[in-house]
């Protein structure tokens, strides 16, 4: 099913569009992905994508490229909490595959999986730019610093509190 911006976002996309020379439409294309995933429940489809192809003026195969390219944008769906644990070189040294290996088993899904209770998505990611604060991860908007077991139990319980689910 395609999506449709309501008149509050296509007044944003249009202002973001409008940010760049006229012919250059497409440079706008990263952040209004970024909103097209977030009206879209976090991911990206087809229709979607196609979607914002149209609103750019751009060819589909133009969105695909970028889309697929960037691991911040989702094709396929995701859990309200994404976490995107970083493994590379810093972060591995510092111990992001023990990291990984314990969300893993505490949440029982295998990378790129999602909780049952479409809660969690465990996503491993190449350096985010945080290396001095490995190991790390990014949870949405925000960075998770200085990963230990003790620190992912805490995320883990604030999330499920946040999402309004004991234990
Ligand atoms: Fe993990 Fe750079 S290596 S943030």
């Amino acid at each position: 099913m395609s999506i449709s911006f309501s008149e509050t976002k296509l007044k944003e996309v249009n202002g973001i569009i409008a940010r760049y020379p006229d012919g250059k439409q497409k440079s706008a294309l990263i952040p209004i992905l970024h909103i097209a995933q977030e009206e879209n429940g976090g991911w990206l489809d087809i229709p979607t994508m196609d979607y914002v192809a149209n609103l750019l003026n751009i060819l589909p195969i133009e969105v695909y490229e970028v889309a697929t390219f960037y691991t911040m944008f989702n094709m396929k769906p995701v859990g309200k909490y994404v976490f995107e644990v970083c493994r590379t070189g810093p972060c591995m040294l510092n111990g992001s595959d023990d990291i990984i290996q314990y969300i893993k088993d505490k949440l029982g899904i295998a990378e790129g999986e999602t909780t049952p209770d479409g809660l969690f998505t465990l996503k491993p990611a190449e350096c985010l730019g945080a290396c001095g604060y490995a190991p790390m991860m990014q949870l949405g908007k925000f960075y998770k610093e200085h990963l230990t077991k003790e620190k992912v139990d805490q995320i883990i319980e604030e999330c499920r509190k946040n999402a309004g689910v004991n234990n």
